[in-house]
């Protein structure tokens, strides 16, 4: 299997479209999808004429983003459930990446919501049996990769339970500078890295930051 397209489902959020920028942007065709396609289209209207990376992008319906060979899921998780139901079909035999996290904020902070199926990650698994899911960027901050203009040097803990799906994710989203994919092991592990992105919130607003993991021991 090789991948031309990405597709990215609820494209124009500042995850999705974070994403869409840096695929682009390493030369990837990537497709924004939106309930409205007009939205999804203003997305890749609003880049700049001067970014040569731009042809790289196309705007359309999350059906149009769900045709691609790889359709990475960028809706709130509370959203993934009535958005995935209708693509099921379309996604069947596809790699599909989740990044999403089930949080809530209280007054204090951010807390992981603990979901009857373990983990977001599980609870997409369940509902597209057919695809091969891939859990990956639940803890990169969306605003490192919509700063274009800023190097980028970011460990993506990835999970999931076929290896190949896995090697062809860490691939592609591997040419984006300053990115490197580490397999953190099958889908089960995937509620410890959502759940650890509340963490990772909590520090940012305490430290009036935007923080990120690097792993040390592994070399690249
Ligand atoms: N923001 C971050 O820094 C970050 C980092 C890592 C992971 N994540 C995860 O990435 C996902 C997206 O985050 P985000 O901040 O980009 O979220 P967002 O802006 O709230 O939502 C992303 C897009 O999802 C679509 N959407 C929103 N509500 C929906 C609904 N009820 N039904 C169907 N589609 C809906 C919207 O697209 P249309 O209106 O155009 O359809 C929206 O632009 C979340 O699951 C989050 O946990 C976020």
């Amino acid at each position: 299997m090789s991948i031309t397209r990405v597709g990215v489902v609820g494209g124009t959020g500042p995850a999705g479209k974070g994403l869409v920028f840096r695929l682009a942007s390493a030369e990837v065709q990537v497709v924004v999808g939106s309930r409205d396609p007009q939205r999804a289209l203003a997305v890749c209207q609003k880049v700049d004429s001067g970014r040569s990376w731009k042809r790289f992008m196309n705007g359309g319906t999350n059906e149009d983003a769900a045709e691609c060979d790889l359709v990475v899921l960028a809706t709130p998780w509370d959203a993934l459930v009535p958005t995935i139901k209708p693509l099921k079909d379309i996604l069947a035999g596809k790699i599909v990446v989740t990044i999403a996290n089930a949080l809530v904020k209280t007054d204090q902070e951010f807390q992981p919501v603990l979901l009857a199926e373990g983990s977001v990650a599980a609870l997409v698994s369940s509902l597209l049996p057919a695809s091969a899911i891939v859990s990956a960027f639940q803890h990169i901050p969306a605003g490192e990769l919509l700063d274009i203009d800023h190097d980028l040097k970011l460990d993506v803990l990835m999970c999931g339970d076929d290896v190949p799906s896995k090697l062809l994710t860490a691939e592609i989203f591997g040419r984006i500078d300053g990115v490197r994919l580490l397999d953190g092991g099958s889908l089960a592990m995937s509620g410890a890295i959502e759940a650890m992105t509340a963490v990772l919130l909590n520090l940012n607003l305490k430290y009036k930051t935007r923080t990120s993991i690097r792993i040390s021991g592994i070399e690249a």
